[in-house]
């Protein structure tokens, strides 16, 4: 029989990838998933997160940021290569950081997103009633407003939009989705800071 892995864990990054979002690289209290067996920074658990056998509403904070660009072949190109050192291989310095997006996991538009439709699902049953998703989305593929027709069933507390690249026209989203508002206090004062209007930040 396995050992059980960081059982007192009550954050998933049910998309881990290298972590380079992380600025901390280990934590007990941080349990790091992912379906690649290639990456260099190894996930805890290989394991597919629409479908994770966590008991229910284990998780108080659900990190998801799923691939955004579909069609990719493993090692194809330096973002759907999930080994770093290959990466630096193929990299032409002076662009940005290199980093693995997944791109080989769905073929097609539709296959992204009924990946989406099953996360949510799943999600929604392993997250605390209170508890909080942290999404990272890209409209290179699909437009937000479709991504966001999934999530129906949660509340939009903060979004904000940013315009990484320059000449470029899509956002990458970052939002934080509430599963459930028990507590009408709360509500109201994140609400305060919901952020429809904040203006995209350049350069950031
Ligand atoms: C955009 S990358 C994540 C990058 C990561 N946030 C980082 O900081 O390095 C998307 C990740 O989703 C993973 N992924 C795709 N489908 C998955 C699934 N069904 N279950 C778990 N991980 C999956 C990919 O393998 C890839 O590592």
């Amino acid at each position: 029989m396995t050992e059980p892995v960081k059982e007192s864990a009550t954050i998933l990054d049910a998309t881990a990838g290298n972590r380079m979002m992380w600025r901390t690289k280990e934590d007990s209290r941080i349990l790091w998933i992912d379906i690649e067996p290639d990456l260099t920074i190894t996930p805890d658990i290989l394991l597919d997160c629409t479908d994770t056998k966590f008991e229910e509403k284990r998780f108080n904070l659900i990190v998801f940021d799923p691939p955004h660009i579909v069609g990719g072949r493993k090692y194809g190109s330096v973002f759907s290569t999930p080994n770093m050192t290959e990466q630096g291989k193929k990299w032409r310095p002076g662009r940005s950081v290199p980093a693995y997006y997944g791109s080989d996991k769905y073929q097609t538009r539709n296959e992204l997103l009924s990946f989406i439709t099953k996360a949510e699902k799943e999600f929604y049953r392993i997250l605390s009633d209170n508890g909080v998703l942290f999404i990272k989305w890209n409209e290179v593929t699909i437009p937000l407003e479709e991504i966001l027709g999934i999530f129906s069933k949660w509340k939009i507390m903060i979004k904000i939009p940013v315009k990484k690249i320059k000449n470029e026209d899509t956002f990458t989203y970052w939002l934080l989705l509430m599963k459930d508002i028990a507590n009408p206090l709360i509500s109201e004062s994140i609400n305060i800071i919901r952020s429809e209007t904040i203006k995209p930040l350049e350069n950031w």
